[in-house]
């Protein structure tokens, strides 16, 4: 028979970094506006063909308007399968506060087996030329804060999205539920 299986992937990082239209790129405008008045968060669906007989569902969880705190309540994290870090390539104070968001996550949440949920770092609006945020540091940040790999994207002009999201969603194949 079909079998489904369910992903919840976290898009986490400073207000205006672009994390609400990644989402939005992503998932084409599936949006379920009556979840974040119960959560106080976003959540869109994106369902993927993995296989002949295995669909995947993810549902992004986007803290649009919870960004002051860097600190969430642990219901927001549980579960998820992996972990979208994003900031503004071009305002180093949202790149810092990148260390705090893992932290935070990882601080509150593990995967079942108890290994931390897999992370990517999302350098955002590579489009613009006033980067303060050098490929260099970037890399060793990503390294030493335990991320499983870093992208330069741009929401607007519609790169690197999918691609990020591939590594995000493909950690092995699914369970079997
Ligand atoms: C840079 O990001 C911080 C949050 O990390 C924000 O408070 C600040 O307004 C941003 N600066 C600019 C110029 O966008
Ligand atoms: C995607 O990200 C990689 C790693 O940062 C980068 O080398 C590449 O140029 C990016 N691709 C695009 C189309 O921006």
């Amino acid at each position: 028979g079909h079998c489904s299986h369910l992903l919840k992937i976290l898009v986490i990082g400073d207000q205006n970094v672009g994390k609400t239209t990644f989402v939005h790129r992503y998932v084409s405008g599936q949006f379920n506006r009556d979840y974040r008045s119960t959560v106080g968060v976003d959540f869109s669906m994106k369902a993927l063909q993995w296989s002949d007989t295995e669909t995947v569902r993810l549902h992004l969880w986007d803290i649009a308007g919870q960004e002051r705190f860097i600190s969430m309540a642990r219901i927001y994290y549980k579960g998820a399968s992996g972990c979208v870090v994003m900031f503004d390539v071009t305002n180093s104070s949202s790149f810092l506060s990148c260390r705090h968001w893992k932290q935070d996550l990882d601080s509150k949440a593990t995967l079942p087996s108890g290994g931390a949920i897999p992370c990517i770092l999302l350098a955002n609006k590579c489009d613009l030329a006033d980067r303060s945020v050098s490929a260099e540091s970037i890399s060793r940040f990503c390294k030493a804060n335990g991320f499983v790999t870093w992208m330069e994207t741009s929401v607007k002009d519609n790169k690197n999205i999918t691609e990020a999201m591939r590594f995000v969603n493909n950690p092995g194949p699914p369970s079997v539920v």
